[in-house]
């Protein structure tokens, strides 16, 4: 699908027009950021109070979380970014999503006889994807943004040059892909200390990550993507294994795509568009219960029927969606009116549906611990959601030599053979095999959503269970839950395949349990909580904000007033 179809379908299901005017009265007396970590969320409060925008603001979030929070996000990796612009109420998606090098094809993670090569497109420089955050950054400043990138790149690379403290968080983290960072000499210097995991309060010191960020202060797009530092990070990606070229960095670009958008019983929503499959799965599953009163359904008929929407949004996922620069995904037909009346029909309130029986085209693994999001909202109204990653914890485990860029792996999103689960347990199809330039499907879902009192920013890291997270934030909004409820809010997934209702501990209590599996849902507790939920919510009447960042992470939020 082109951009021109995204646009149509943006504008087909956005019949609400007197929103928007109460929006643009809404240039507040408070701005707000809701981050994943302190110091990023205060360098983003710091480029408010200096006279940025929630773009420049954006700029200064994005690069801090690039240093501090190495595991998630930062500028070997890509992400999406949801823009709100107040004054002339426009929404616009920069997809800085990574791309397939130049020299990838459909078998590059598969042996001689066929067979997915475990680790290869998890480990390593052969499963890193073309970046996309640093370009993101430049398109920022100079298309959003009042400040220079000398000024909202200064405390990224202040703590890139200082050093920040290790904490518990960062030690998990750590433990999770220890082999891997001691498989790859100068990952194991900047994030381990003698090659182990570092004690508490060990400095993070990471001086030539500080001298890449002052080169695209300096040069812009040419000083990550050209020069010498395209010849540092090919060539040492190509030593080790990896196929990049410096003409995949040099034509690298930020798309700018019309996001998403469905309305949900008179509730906006404005999500990211593929190459993210959130906010189309979303559309789907929004409006499949638009058909349902499920607000007044008993708790196990309300969830049943909320996963079987899940379930079968799902497998459109698996069986439809790729980047649609490269494959026509027949949007259209996904939400059409006859198609989502015949889904909602197919869902039975007495008995589960094998996802066995959907069309054919693995417990997904993880915590849900990689990725980040943040929110902001500045004093105009302006706001930004914003969703990134270098997909697994650490990424690749490797950084190009000499340049301090932990590379991504984000290859790993695309389907390295059809039906086999990638690292999420997600399974997909043709639209999502590798191909030279093409974007991996994603499931990052920043979100904008807007009833007639109030709007939120709002998302989350977490894998294949980030649409899922969104969706229930979203209907915890809708029901008129605070910022705070919606954050810490009990969680649980389903995603076709593995067919499987996973929860949070102690999220469903022994009757509700029972009930389900009565309807027969399989039924599996996670061994953890997950997900990193950052919400701001705007009371449109009032201009009064909430700001939460949830409670199974280490992030802060903060309320400018
Ligand atoms: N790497 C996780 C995602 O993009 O969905």
């Amino acid at each position: 699908m082109n951009n021109k179809t995204l646009l149509f379908v943006f504008l087909t299901f956005f019949p609400v027009s007197s929103f928007s005017q109460i929006s643009a009265e809404l240039a507040t007396s408070q701005a707000a950021i809701a981050s994943a970590h302190p110091l990023a969320t205060q360098a983003g409060i710091d480029i408010l109070t200096q006279g940025g925008n929630a773009f420049d603001a954006a700029i200064a979030v994005t690069a801090t979380l690039a240093v501090v929070e190495p595991y998630s996000s930062g500028l070997g990796g890509g992400g999406f970014y949801l823009l709100h612009q107040s004054e002339a109420d426009r929404y616009v998606m920069l997809d800085a999503r990574e791309k397939a090098p130049i020299r990838a094809h459909k078998e590059l993670y598969l042996d001689k006889t066929g067979q997915v090569v475990s680790g290869a497109s998890i480990n390593g420089a052969l499963s890193a994807g073309i970046p996309g955050i640093p370009a993101a950054l430049v398109h920022l400043a100079e298309n959003y943004g009042k400040l220079p990138l000398s000024k909202t790149l200064v405390a990224a690379i202040s703590f890139s040059q200082q050093g920040f403290p290790v904490d518990e968080y960062y030690q998990r983290m750590v433990r999770f892909r220890l082999t891997a960072l001691q498989e790859n000499k100068a990952a194991s210097e900047i994030f381990l200390q003698q090659g182990a995991v570092p004690e508490l309060d060990y400095r993070i010191v990471q001086k030539d990550l500080a001298k890449t960020l002052q080169l695209i202060a300096d040069s812009g797009f040419a000083g990550f993507y050209q020069n010498e530092q395209a010849w540092m990070m090919v060539k040492d990606v190509r030593k080790h294994g990896g196929i990049w070229t410096i003409k995949d960095l040099a034509t690298y670009k930020i798309k700018e795509r019309s996001p998403d958008g469905v309305v949900y019983k008179g509730m906006k929503l404005t999500a990211a568009s593929l190459p993210s499959s959130g906010g189309l799965v979303l559309s789907v599953i929004l409006r499949i219960l638009a058909e349902f009163d499920i607000e007044k359904m008993d708790e196990a008929q309300r969830i049943h029927h909320i996963v079987e929407a899940m379930r079968l949004a799902y497998h459109d996922r698996a069986e439809y969606m790729g980047d649609p620069d490269f494959v026509d995904v027949p949007v259209d037909y996904l939400i059409s009116d006859s198609r989502i009346k015949l889904l909602a029909a197919s869902i039975n309130p007495h008995t589960a549906t094998a996802s066995a029986l959907l069309k054919s085209i693995a417990q997904p693994s993880g915590n849900g611990i990689d990725t980040t999001h943040f929110s902001i909202i500045d004093k105009q109204g302006n706001k930004v959601s914003a969703t990134l990653s270098i997909n697994y914890p650490f990424g690749s485990c490797f950084v190009a030599e000499g340049t301090g860029v932990l590379l991504n792996d984000e290859m790993d999103d695309f389907v390295s053979k059809p039906g086999v689960p990638n690292v999420y347990g997600l399974v997909g199809s043709h639209a999502n095999a590798i191909k030279p330039g093409k974007r991996m499907l994603s499931s990052m879902t920043p979100s904008i959503v807007e009833t007639q009192n109030r709007i939120a920013v709002i998302g989350t890291p977490g894998g294949s269970r980030i649409i899922t997270m969104v969706l229930l934030g979203i209907l915890d909004f809708y029901e008129n839950k605070s910022a705070d409820e919606i954050v810490n809010a009990g969680r649980f997934h389903h995603q076709y395949l593995p067919d499987k209702i996973f929860y949070e501990p102690t999220v469903f209590d022994e009757p509700l349990v029972k009930a389900l599996q009565k309807l027969g849902h399989n039924t599996k507790t996670m061994d953890n909580v997950y997900g990193n939920m950052q919400v701001i919510v705007l009371d449109k009447k009032s201009g009064q904000i909430e700001a939460a960042s949830d409670s199974r992470g280490i992030g802060s939020a903060k309320i400018l007033h």
